[in-house]
């Protein structure tokens, strides 16, 4: 960050700007509400696009997110110092961690922070006002839930683990006909939703898996409330054993994550999906299944082809046996189908032999 500028109340938008461009962060004193508006009307002056080409689209993002989180408030032991601010202690620990054990000073909530800095204990932390209303807005998602219609209940998602507030996958999970009501791993479980639905479900044994350390937390927690008996492990990909049934809703765009809570939904180089696909046919029982949810926005923004997936699918010596697809209910979402890949090992010799000579 080139120089730090003390603004307050009397700032228009035109000049914040101005002053972002030249590559200056400011640093908000005036009202708390105004700083909202602020905010806003710097987000009108630099409209999200969806036009162009994805990488173009994912710079223009950045850069977006460069300018809005070079406005700062003052943060003093999880409070903000200003006048009309918000309580936001409870928000920040439940995110972040008691007071002065672990702060967004520690524990980056998004990587995308240009103007944060690190100034002495005894002085304020600046913290980018929109990150501050991110960790309000997941505070507020996670007490408040999220209902999902294919369970019939709420989900109550943490901080950095990916929310169902679109949901349609979901009703993927809980219509397919069941292959058993023995074991079921659920890889990658986020909130623990799908664990959640093949338990209600009736499956008798359901293991759910996350690499992220707070997805583990939140999963736990919604089985907990929903009283499902389920077991949920940190671990990258599957958990020890085989199962009938091998769910998977993987991180759908094949992109680098720029952002911790990019993980969820970006997988590098499609690193996830490829070793899932890869290896997952020795994680199951013999007469197993595996049920891979997957939206095709990645075949929409020409990031991978219907032919690169299928070839994929061949590669772990799987066969397609079914598919079920879903389009977004709500009239604004992109125009993407969602579909439920119904998978088995391979009997054709061809496609079992391929998987043989990639082990
Ligand atoms: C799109 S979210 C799906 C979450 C949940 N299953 C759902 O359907 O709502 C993908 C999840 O996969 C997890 N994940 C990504 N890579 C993983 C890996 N290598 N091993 C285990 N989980 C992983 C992410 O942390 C995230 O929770």
């Amino acid at each position: 960050m080139d120089d730090v500028i003390t603004v307050d109340d009397t700032f228009s938008a035109d000049r914040a700007l101005r002053l972002i461009g030249r590559g200056s962060a400011l640093h908000w004193t005036g009202d708390f509400h105004n700083a909202k508006q602020l905010l806003a009307a710097l987000g009108r002056r630099v409209p999200v696009r969806r036009d162009g080409p994805f990488h173009t689209q994912r710079r223009r993002q950045a850069e977006r997110a460069r300018i809005l989180n070079s406005l700062h408030v003052p943060m003093h032991d999880h409070t903000i110092t200003l006048r009309r601010a918000p309580d936001v202690r409870a928000a920040y620990e439940e995110a972040f961690g008691p007071q002065g054990k672990e702060g967004p000073g520690e524990e980056r909530p998004h990587g995308d922070r240009p103007g944060r800095e690190r100034t002495p204990a005894a002085g304020p932390r600046w913290v980018p006002l929109r990150e501050l209303l991110g960790v309000i807005g997941a505070y507020e998602l996670r007490h408040r839930g999220v209902y999902v219609p294919a369970l019939g209940q709420r989900i109550h998602p943490h901080y950095g683990v990916f929310a169902p507030t679109r949901s349609e996958y979901a009703d993927l999970i809980a219509g397919q006909p069941l292959p058993t009501t023995g074991t079921a791993f659920d890889v990658g479980t986020g909130t623990g939703l799908l664990a959640a639905i093949l338990s209600r479900r009736g499956i008798r044994h359901v293991v759910a898996t996350d690499n992220n350390p707070r997805a583990i937390t939140c999963a736990r927690d919604n089985l907990r409330r929903l009283q499902m008996n389920a077991t949920v492990l940190e671990t990258d990909l599957f958990p020890p054993g085989r199962a009938d049934l091998v769910v998977c809703n993987p991180p759908w765009i094949p992109a680098t994550p720029i952002t911790p809570l990019d993980h969820a939904v970006y997988d590098e180089d499609g690193r996830m999906l490829r070793t899932f696909l890869n290896t997952v046919r020795d994680h199951l029982e013999p007469g197993g299944e595996v049920w891979l949810i997957l939206s095709d926005l990645a075949e929409l923004l020409g990031l991978r082809s219907r032919g690169e997936l299928l070839e994929l699918v061949r590669g772990g010596g799987l066969e397609v046996v079914g598919r079920a697809d879903i389009t977004p209910r709500h009239r604004r979402a992109r125009a993407e189908t969602t579909s439920l890949w119904q998978l088995r090992p391979a009997t054709t010799p061809a496609a079992a032999g391929l998987h043989r000579a990639t082990e």
